[in-house]
């Protein structure tokens, strides 16, 4: 249901543009030399993994392969930088580089690919010396070291000297401020961004900048409070946004509905208020009508679905109802651009899969061009295998949200201007 009033002016708001084209000043791969040199490529490698730490999905790795075959074909020696996972600033054996290896080591057959056991230190030191031309060198994970997160500038002057030239391509990282991200910039001449955080750069922008109208964002998942900066930037610019999902259950109570047990951000209401009260823009902001709730989420007895304006005290809200798929679609089905980030509801269980599953179904079954920010919604459309399905997944997750936001990513400010 629409749940604000936009004004009826055709025109849309200027929006700055400025930070998410930045990029634009900057180096990419293209315009350092690089031949022959030994180059550190800080890559986005934070995978999943299963309990027998296997990688689930390794689209990260895959997507950096045109950059490391353009360093390849220019022989290259090449130095590989990822954190994986949140291990904190102490070594946790589980999210050791090793299985990134295992998969680099599929990706590139004919490619001698070495690892070490620490990212700084004199014997890294001696591996980065001796690393030949053509052959690549997987450090170990720089979270091991609080002075990575800390963006520690000693830490990132040690890693600095394992290569000549750095190239950024961890677009999914590109939003945090840490030594191997950004502090390392200050001690390189030469850096520039890879091609995966060009083809991102120039996807997400491009359709904020210049999107296809009318152009709808879906906005799911339940950390309401990531996502109304995306709000507060696109309203104006977007024709519809769409609130799905967990943080559909804030704007609720914004709008005074009961909502039982299900998830909520109580500190957001008041400013969620004020974008429904807004009449200045044309953005429809629309809402469920109708919602599937359960008693349990991991042991249901009982699962129906409601009208909002009929949620039970004990109801836990877990997806979108029919009502409102039908009523989300009829939005999608005039819509020439759709960027979408974050689920309609818990899909993955199955029970609750419906509201997510039928969404991305019926953006791919009706060709209407989809781009899906990383994360949730990425792990989704992989679940249901429609990725071939959509024109762009993004790799980053809080990445495409600060582009969405209109923010300026730091891993990409502190790159050579051109
Ligand atoms: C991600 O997966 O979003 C990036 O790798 C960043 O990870 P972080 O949120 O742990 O910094």
């Amino acid at each position: 249901m629409l749940a604000n009033n936009p004004s009826k002016q055709t025109k849309h708001i200027e929006r700055d543009f400025s930070n998410i084209l930045k990029y634009k000043e900057k180096k990419s791969i293209r315009d350092l030399n690089v031949r022959n040199k030994q180059v550190l490529v800080r890559v986005d490698y934070n995978v999943p993994l299963d309990e027998k730490g296997k990688i689930t999905d390794s689209r990260r790795i895959k997507n950096t392969i045109p950059t490391l075959n353009y360093l390849l074909d220019q022989n290259c020696s090449i130095v590989l930088i990822s954190h994986l996972g949140r291990p904190g600033g102490k070594i946790v054996e589980s999210l050791r580089m090793n299985p990134v290896h295992e998969k680099l080591k599929e990706f590139f057959p004919g490619v001698n690919i070495l690892k070490t056991d620490d990212c700084i230190g004199e014997e890294v030191q001696n591996e980065a010396k001796n690393l030949k031309e053509r052959e690549m060198l997987l450090l170990e994970n720089p979270r091991f070291h609080i002075e990575e997160k800390k963006n520690d500038l000693d830490f990132a002057e040690k890693l600095s000297r394992l290569a000549d030239v750095y190239i950024d391509d961890a677009f999914a990282t590109a939003h945090r401020k840490q030594a191997s991200t950004y502090g390392i910039c200050s001690f390189f001449e030469e850096k520039g961004f890879g091609f995966l955080v060009e083809k991102e750069l120039e996807f997400l922008s491009s359709c904020i900048e210049q999107p296809q109208r009318p152009f709808t964002v879906i906005l799911g998942g339940k950390k309401v409070k990531d996502k109304l900066g995306v709000i507060k930037y696109l309203i104006g610019l977007a024709d519809n946004i769409i609130v799905g999902g967990g943080m559909a259950y804030t704007f609720f109570l914004a709008k005074g509905y009961q909502i039982g047990r299900s998830v909520k951000d109580l500190s957001k209401v008041e400013e969620i208020k004020e974008y429904l009260k807004d009449d200045t823009h044309e953005t429809k902001i629309y809402i469920p009508k109708d919602i599937l709730v359960c008693d349990d989420i991991d042991d249901p007895k009982m699962i129906k679905s409601v009208p909002i304006s009929d949620i039970g005290e004990n109801d836990i809200g877990v997806d979108i109802g029919t009502e409102t798929i039908d009523a989300f679609k009829k939005i999608l089905s005039q819509s020439k651009q759709v960027v979408w980030n974050g689920p309609m509801g818990i899909f993955e269980k199955k029970e609750f899969e419906k509201g997510t599953k039928e969404i991305a179904k019926f953006l791919v079954e009706n060709e209407i061009f989809t781009i899906i920010g990383g994360g949730d919604s990425a792990a989704a459309i992989e679940k249901f295998n429609l990725q071939d399905g959509v024109a762009f997944i993004s790799t980053g997750g809080g990445a495409s949200l600060d582009i969405m936001k209109g923010s300026l990513l730091p891993a990409i400010d502190c790159l050579s201007d051109k």
